[in-house]
């Protein structure tokens, strides 16, 4: 066992939509207000659920805009780096949603499966879009609902203050509503760094910032978001 946990490469893994609903804390009411987008999206099956239920919902991606063979085949090595690096250290994880690593991974391959059914319709009906933060391609007050899962904080071993910065400030510009990201934590546990720096410079431009806990802690420590009310 080790005792510590890292992943060499920024992972193209998704969660699905009941892992959504708990990480985020979200309740219908709030996903059917308007718009929502998922940034970056990964392989979830977030949107392929959510607009099967009928929520309008638009999922971003750099990797999105390469087939879906080769965002299958990328998925299917990434699951297994991330088997790998888990099963060294399971004992930084609090095991109770998933109750085992086998678990997990069928959670993981299920999003990848349905997110690769519905990728290339929805890649032409623009339900799928390529976007390299920190820009989106899209105009200002677009969505009522920002999600950011398992990239901005987690990876704050690669991307930096500056980055975070950027990013967070274009999820305001396109954002007339709620801006939720999630976790907060390092991919070894820890709180990223420079959490409160970015908390103390986004409320001097003026940005309304909460922490709030949520249901959801599979890394130990791990159980808060930080949610943006766009006025
Ligand atoms: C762990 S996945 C996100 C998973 C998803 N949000 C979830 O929680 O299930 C991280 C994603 O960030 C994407 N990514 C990396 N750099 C990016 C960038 N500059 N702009 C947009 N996406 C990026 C990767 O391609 C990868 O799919």
């Amino acid at each position: 066992m080790r005792n510590t946990f890292n992943i060499d490469r920024i992972a193209f893994i998704g969660r699905t939509f009941a892992e959504y609903i708990s990480l985020f804390d979200l309740c219908e009411k709030t996903l059917r207000h308007g718009p929502v987008l998922d940034c970056p999206a990964g392989s979830a099956s977030f949107t392929a659920e959510a607009h099967k239920s009928g929520i309008d919902v638009t999922a971003c991606d750099i990797l999105f805009g390469s087939d879906v063979n080769s965002l299958i085949e990328k998925g299917r090595k990434d699951i297994q780096h991330i088997y790998e690096k888990v099963s060294e250290a399971t004992h930084l994880f609090n095991w109770d949603y998933y109750g085992s690593i086998e678990n997990l991974i069928a959670l993981r391959e299920s999003a990848l499966d349905l997110f690769a059914g519905d990728f290339t319709d929805g890649y032409r009906e623009g339900r799928y879009r390529y976007a390299k933060l920190p820009h989106l391609p899209f105009p200002g007050n677009h969505f009522s609902l920002v999600l950011s899962s398992h990239f901005l904080f987690l990876y704050s071993d690669r991307l930096g203050f500056d980055f975070h910065m950027e990013c967070i400030k274009e999820f305001v510009r396109v954002c007339s509503g709620e801006i939720r990201i999630y976790p907060l934590t390092t991919l070894d546990a820890r709180p990223c760094p420079y959490l409160n720096d970015i908390i103390v410079s986004l409320r001097s431009s003026g940005i309304d910032v909460e922490i709030t806990r949520v249901p959801f802690e599979f890394q130990k420590g791990s159980g808060r978001m930080m949610k943006i009310i766009c006025r």
